[in-house]
């Protein structure tokens, strides 16, 4: 297992990761309404590449097949954090979670926040992160609802 950087050309395999994990991992936790204006799925990832770019953004390749990716903002917003959804609970998250968390140190941040998925909620937990608060939004008239969470380093 592998963890990299984000480089040009990974967006392909990256949106496809994303959207799947999505459509069988999370869809266990929300319904179709939300699956479908999910960001991301919702806009046909228009913006992915150019935020991965702009983001700390890393990968797990195992045998050439990415099977996670993460990025956060550079003042310490974990913006995504995905698995493949046929190697979940091998480790991946947790790789690329570490690996975030010491890019903010370098970057002399003392903290990390994130807005959580209700399936991601509880590992996140695992991991120190702290519950702010509950965020509810709304994307074309479908209700949101995310955890808005922290940890201090
Ligand atoms: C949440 C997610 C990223 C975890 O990825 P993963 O690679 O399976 O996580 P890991 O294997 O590193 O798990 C590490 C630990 O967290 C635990 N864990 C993983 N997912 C968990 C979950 N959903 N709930 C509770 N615990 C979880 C594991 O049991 C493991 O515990 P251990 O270290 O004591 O064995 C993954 O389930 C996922 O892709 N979810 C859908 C995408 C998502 O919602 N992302 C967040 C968007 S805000």
């Amino acid at each position: 297992m592998e963890l990299r950087k984000f480089k040009l050309g990974d967006e392909k395999s990256i949106s496809k990761l994303h959207e799947e994990t999505i459509r069988t991992i999370n869809s266990k936790d929300y319904s179709n309404e939300q699956i479908e204006t999910w960001p991301g799925i919702l806009d046909n990832y228009s913006n992915l590449l150019k935020t991965l770019q702009n983001n700390i953004s890393y990968v797990v390749e195992l045998d050439n097949i990415i099977v996670g990716f993460g990025d956060m903002g550079h003042s310490g917003e974990i913006f995504r954090l995905y698995t493949h959804k046929d190697y979940q609970g091998k480790g991946i998250a947790s790789k690329i979670l570490e690996k975030l968390e010491k890019e903010a140190k370098n970057l002399n941040l003392n903290k990390i926040t994130l807005e959580s998925s209700l399936t991601a909620k509880s590992f996140y937990e695992s991991k120190g992160y702290k519950i702010i608060k509950k965020v509810h939004s709304k994307i074309n008239d479908v209700k949101h609802e995310e955890w808005k969470m922290e940890k201090i380093l």
